[in-house]
């Protein structure tokens, strides 16, 4: 079967991962120090934070923002399901916003409608990788007094307006579960210009303390901790970041194939009328961490078939972004309608495309899609 995804891990993450292992070392401690120091510059933001997952990421985000009960975070439904949970986490309520067709992303014209007195945050996603167009939702924002997080979850090595996803936010969120291109197993990063926002949040993650336990290892004198605030358990190890410290050195590497792989993938299923695709927007480029189709109305065959036939072929393809307010999570929760969000959540799939997906194994997926679409083609 080709998978949708395969992660690109080899010996150097194995001997890393070791070498943690052999230092007696393995929860946080100096390679993740060393992880978020080399993050922090590939990206070029002052501070990153490590964490378990960017879903704990966004969850402390929201607090350092001060979003608690009675707020309303406005957020995409058309996002991985973590985006709006997050708000819940904190005690606020989602909003759920529409997106734009093409680059699946918030706009300020689907956020706008969504804003009321008590919106006092929106997550603002860079999804399947395409960054949103941050700088038009600051101008929306900003003049509101109303926090934007960036959940760049997908976006490692995208480019907004020249500069990494992910650098231009007060609070970003990045993931490194292995859907995404750099991965560390399960894992996070949050990055921040702002040193006292970073200083709260290493607190947050680790139970509140005042000092981390690896500070408190290194002391030689005996040192009483104190606790400052509720804080969690959000820590990545020192496994996993040496992991991470290897990834991060094949980054471009990683997204120089996506790309290469993507283009092919444009080309050859040009041909058929009416489809699209996961494209660069006008402002920026995208690291195909997913590969998106768009169905157009009169495709012979529905999504769900598609996805069938590729099956069939042994081809791991995946629906498309899923939509949260369709979830029985979501039950409950009122929204407007969403039509853009539904059509994509109906009507979209995702293709394999990761480091080691050969061209003959992306041919096998493309001549399943070009001979479903054939009929199409010749009407
Ligand atoms: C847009 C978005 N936000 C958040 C997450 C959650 O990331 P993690 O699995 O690291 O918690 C994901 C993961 O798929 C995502 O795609």
């Amino acid at each position: 079967m080709i998978p949708v995804m395969r992660p690109w891990l080899g010996a150097e993450e194995a001997a890393a991962a070791a070498e943690a292992v052999s230092s007696g070392w393995v929860a946080q401690g100096p390679r993740v120090a060393e992880f978020e120091e080399a993050f922090a510059s590939a990206i070029g933001v002052g501070y990153a934070v490590a964490v378990s997952s960017c879903t704990a990421g966004l969850h402390l985000a929201l607090i350092a923002a001060g979003i608690g009960p009675g707020d309303e975070v406005v957020v995409p439904s058309l996002s991985f399901i973590a985006t709006a949970n997050a708000a819940r986490y904190v005690g606020a309520v989602p909003v759920f916003a529409d997106v734009d067709e093409a680059t699946q992303n918030l706009t300020p014209a689907t956020v706008e409608p969504c804003l009321t007195p008590r919106t006092r945050a929106v997550i603002v996603v860079d999804q399947a990788g395409i960054p949103a167009d941050l700088d038009a939702l600051h101008d929306l924002c900003g003049s509101r007094g109303i926090t934007v997080i960036e959940d760049a979850a997908c976006a490692v090595g995208s480019v907004y307006r020249g500069r990494p996803a992910g650098a231009g936010s007060t609070l970003s969120a990045f993931s490194f579960h292995p859907r995404k291109l750099l991965t560390t197993g399960e894992g996070g990063m949050l990055l921040t210009p702002d040193p006292d926002v970073a200083a709260r949040l290493r607190r947050l993650r680790e139970h509140g303390m005042d000092l981390s336990a690896a500070a408190r290892h290194a002391s030689r004198q005996p040192v009483i901790e104190h606790y400052l605030e509720l804080g969690f358990n959000f820590r990545m190890t020192d496994i996993q970041a040496a992991v991470g410290l290897v990834q991060l050195g094949k980054l471009d590497q990683l997204i120089a194939r996506r790309r290469l792989l993507a283009q092919r993938y444009q080309q050859l299923l040009g041909g058929l009328p009416g489809l699209r695709t996961a494209a660069d927007p006008a402002y920026g480029t995208t690291n195909y961490q997913s590969f998106w189709v768009l169905l157009p109305d009169d495709f012979p065959v529905s999504r769900d078939e598609l996805l069938q036939q590729l099956a069939k072929a042994g081809v791991s393809a995946r629906r498309g972004i899923m939509a949260a307010h369709l979830e029985p999570a979501y039950e409950g929760f009122t929204q407007d309608p969403l039509p853009v969000t539904e059509r994509l959540t109906a009507r979209t799939l995702i293709l394999p495309l990761f480091h080691e997906l050969t061209e003959s194994e992306q041919d096998i997926v493309i001549s399943v899609i070009v001979s479903a679409g054939r009929a199409l083609a010749r009407s």
